[in-house]
């Protein structure tokens, strides 16, 4: 398995993963474009892939010294097997080397397996939104992580 920055024609397995995680966020095609389209962008995004496919991605905002992460998905059959992990860590290495100081991200409060997974990297609560997210309707709980 192997981490690198996405490219612009990763997207369609970039889909292919988020769609098919229920509780990932959801971007449009031209979202995802931006990203690379866009010399003003200000996302990193990182994927894991092997030989056969695309595993796992994860995307970022780089706000100054203040990152905050968008959307993090692993495929089904892949998950629990560390990929996760790495993806994560792979992107608080890149936000150590530059400078940021903050890390902030926003889930569900009801994604007790996303919430469980950026607990274990010493993210911590700091705040809730009511009713922040819509179908269904939830509050979402805020996490930061200072580095
Ligand atoms: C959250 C997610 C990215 C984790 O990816 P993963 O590759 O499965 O995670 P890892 O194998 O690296 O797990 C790291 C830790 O997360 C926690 N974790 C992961 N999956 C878990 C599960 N099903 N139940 C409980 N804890 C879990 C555990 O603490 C785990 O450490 P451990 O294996 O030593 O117990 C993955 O579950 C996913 O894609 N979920 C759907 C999309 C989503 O909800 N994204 C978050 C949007 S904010």
């Amino acid at each position: 398995m192997s981490i690198r920055p996405a490219r612009i024609e990763d997207i369609p397995q970039i889909l292919k993963v988020e769609q098919r995680a229920a509780s990932a966020a959801h971007w449009s095609v031209e979202k995802y474009q931006e990203i690379f389209n866009d010399v003003e962008s200000l996302r990193r995004m990182l994927i894991a892939e092997d030989d056969l496919a695309l595993h796992g991605f994860i995307v970022a905002r780089t706000l100054g010294d203040e990152w905050e992460i968008e959307n993090i998905a692993v495929a089904q059959s892949s998950q629990r097997r560390g990929l996760g992990s790495v993806l994560l860590q792979r992107l608080l290495e890149d936000a150590r080397i530059e400078k940021a100081q903050s890390i902030l991200l926003e889930v569900r409060e009801s994604n007790l397996v996303a919430r469980t997974f950026y607990e274990k990297f010493f993210f911590s609560e700091y705040g809730r939104r009511a009713s922040y997210y819509h179908n269904p309707s939830e509050s979402a709980i805020l996490y930061r992580l200072c580095l």
